[in-house]
């Protein structure tokens, strides 16, 4: 539905040019929520801008619903963006108007009579949960609920397409929360397609089920929000990737300081990667191989039905049931991950 087709996109400066984009390929599927991650300065404001023109590529495709928009005219252009909303970090609210006319600015632009307006940016502000705030400035708004207001401005021509350029960044984590979950409601309830950026991978987690990653102009990696995060090729993903190290728990450092001999007590940590279901994974230490265990901290997440994260155990069996949960792990290839404390 949405094809960008080998884009690349270099700027000139004074002295030297800079390829901020570098032969991208990138297909999105209608009703998808894609996201693509990277760290700053790798090109992805870039990457969203040509996606609606605003940034012309220097070779390459962009293809909406079948047609190249880098071969149409002016008018054809304008016709074909009206049907792409777009959000940004700061909101790029006019601070002059009220929420109402904020919402109504594409509207009025576009000669729609005044009672369809009114009608149109109502609903809107429904949606976004805004109806109170209607006649409010910007500066009276949290930052929150300015976006909440740029979403309704960006669905006001009814796009097929919603573009959103760290739309959370400058939103603290509850209210990065409900913009997403806005998001997600207006990808589900009206079916309109999400391409976002960002550098942060919980906003990926959260709503996306495609990924790319961009570094450095290029798409280094694409797929399934599940495949991205069990890669384990790319040193640039695993930056993004990487869970939190575990701490271990104040009460337990006291065993660890009596070192009951070697293989005795050991805590081990784990990493999930997605291979194995963490259930099976303790029933196998329990059951099969008779080691008793306790979980002492675990941060798992659940992409589908793969898990990801950490766990640290605490190993409870003899010396030798312990070495044999030991050699297990590095069987079933965890071994890299699996760290004695004791
Ligand atoms: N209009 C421009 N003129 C010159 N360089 C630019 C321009 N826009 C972006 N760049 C450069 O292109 C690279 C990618 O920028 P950008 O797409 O904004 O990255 P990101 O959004 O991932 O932080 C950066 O090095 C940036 O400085
Ligand atoms: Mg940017």
């Amino acid at each position: 539905m949405i094809t960008l087709k080998n884009i690349s996109k270099t700027f000139r400066l004074k002295n030297n040019s800079l390829k901020a984009l570098d032969d991208v390929s990138l297909e999105i599927e209608r009703g998808d929520i894609v996201g693509v991650i990277g760290f700053s300065g790798a090109g992805k404001s870039t990457l969203i801008r040509t996606v609606n023109l605003l940034e012309k590529p220097d070779t390459g495709q962009v293809i909406l619903n079948g047609k190249d928009l880098t071969r149409l005219g002016s008018k054809e252009l304008a016709q074909e963006r009206k049907k792409i909303g777009m959000i940004f970090q700061h909101f790029n609210l006019l601070s002059s108007r009220t929420v109402f006319d904020n919402v109504a600015l594409p509207l009025e632009l576009d000669h729609v009579g005044k009672q369809e307006i009114a009608r149109k940016v109502n609903e809107l502000l429904k949606i976004v949960g805004l109806a109170e705030k209607a006649l409010d400035y910007p500066k009276n708004l949290s930052g929150g609920q300015k976006q909440r207001v740029a979403i309704a401005r960006a669905l006001a021509n009814d796009p097929y397409l919603l573009l959103c350029d760290e739309a959370t960044s400058a939103l603290d984590p509850a209210t990065t929360q409900s913009i997403l979950e806005l998001l997600q409601d207006i990808n589900t309830r009206l079916g309109i397609t999400i391409l976002l950026i960002t550098h942060e991978m919980d906003v990926i987690k959260a709503i996306c089920n495609h990924v790319a990653v961009i570094d450095k102009g290029k798409l280094i990696a694409k797929g399934t929000l599940k495949d991205i995060i069990s890669d384990k090729v790319h040193p640039i993903i695993k930056q993004f990737t990487t869970t939190r190290k575990m701490r271990i728990p104040q009460s337990l450092s006291h065993i660890l300081q009596q070192d009951p001999g070697e293989g005795l007590f050991p805590l081990i940590e784990v990493e999930m990667k997605g291979e194995m279901a963490l259930d099976s994974l303790l029933s196998t230490i329990s059951t099969k191989l008779g080691t008793p265990y306790k979980v002492l901290t675990a941060d798992i997440e659940y992409v589908d039905t793969a898990n990801f994260g950490k766990l640290l155990l605490h190993l409870q069996g003899t010396a030798e049931e312990n070495a044999t949960v030991l050699a297990y792990l590095n069987i079933i290839n965890i071994q890299n991950t699996v760290k004695g404390y004791a």
